[in-house]
């Protein structure tokens, strides 16, 4: 059941199709070497911050110094690097099975879904460089959470159409962070922030492709089914949610290991109480109001759209 013309008076926007023959051309010609991205003379500045204010939230830990709210904020670079990259693991064997049963039907579709796969394995490849320079220049141990397969597996044991809403809200996510907030940001890193360029212009082309891929797992599926697809949707949510309350503990380990400062109790409260909302901001709520993600939504039916809006300010 997938309403093609039913959209929510709130949005009014007409449904769009993308075309997987203009998606493939555009990341054709985006497409990016790594080592125009990372390495050589391309070095981290760790004098600078690496994650827009909007989404690392740094100053209001109000009883941090300027010094202090650096450090944490490149420890949440790290970590936003790191959790794409576990999702992106995830990603890959995921769009691999959707491709895999019909290889014959539509060569462009065919090429389209494996250049996506081939760049997120790239991705992949670009955080790690980014994770290894992190790792030899920050001066202190930053952990996260993971393994990598063992959270890509527990995902992946969900409903096909749970996933693929998933995968689709996170990369509209990466385009609306990029946008928003880190384009015109002329503070920050200028390599994490070509980073964060050149993975904004490929995911660009995933964002409209995961549409398709939702678009195709819900056609012909019943009212009760798709429900149950969107209680999958919530309960990988869930699993991602306990990830960010671990990771913050993490992130406030790593901070007092940098910094050599041992908070109070009241200002770790503080800490937690802020930083798990940054982080549920960053990597769920962004995806939860995004619009392109709302529309895909509507068209699963508006009763399961309302229940993405009565979630959402949990994550904000
Ligand atoms: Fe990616
Ligand atoms: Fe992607």
């Amino acid at each position: 059941m997938l309403e093609t013309n039913v959209v929510g008076n709130y949005i009014g926007a007409p449904v769009v199709t993308y075309d997987y023959r203009e998606t493939l051309d555009t990341s054709v010609k985006v497409n990016w070497k790594l080592e125009d991205v990372i390495g050589g003379d391309k070095k981290l500045d760790f004098s600078k911050r690496f994650m827009p204010e909007s989404l690392a939230r740094v100053e209001e830990l109000s009883f941090l110094t300027e010094h202090e709210k650096t450090i944490l904020n490149q420890i949440k670079g790290n970590t936003y690097l790191t959790i794409f990259g576990i999702v992106e693991e995830f990603i890959v064997p995921f769009v691999l099975d959707h491709v895999r049963p019909s290889l014959n039907e539509d060569d462009y579709r065919v090429r389209a879904l494996l250049q996506f796969v081939g760049e997120e394995v790239k991705h992949i490849q670009l955080f790690k460089l980014f994770c290894d320079e992190f790792r030899q220049n920050f001066g202190s141990e930053c952990k996260v959470i993971g393994p990598a397969a063992d959270i890509g597996k527990a995902v992946l044991a969900h409903d096909p159409l749970s996933v693929a809403l998933v995968i689709l809200m996170i990369e509209w996510t990466s385009q609306a962070h990029y946008i928003d907030s880190i384009k015109d940001d002329n503070n920050l890193d200028p390599l994490f922030k070509s980073l964060l360029r050149n993975h904004w212009m490929e995911e660009a082309q995933h964002a409209k492709l995961d549409t398709r891929m939702v678009e195709h797992l819900a056609e012909g599926l019943t009212a009760e089914q798709i429900e149950k697809a969107v209680d999958g949707f919530f309960s990988i949510g869930e699993l991602l949610d306990n990830g960010l309350k671990q990771q913050t503990e993490f992130e406030l380990e790593a901070f007092e290991l940098a910094t050599g400062r041992t908070l109070t109790e009241n200002e770790r409260k503080v800490f937690r109480e802020r930083q798990l909302q940054s982080n549920r901001w960053t990597f769920i709520g962004t995806g939860m109001v995004n619009q392109k993600f709302l529309q895909t939504m509507d068209r699963l039916g508006v009763a399961q759209r309302k229940r993405i809006n009565e979630a959402a300010p949990i994550f904000s």
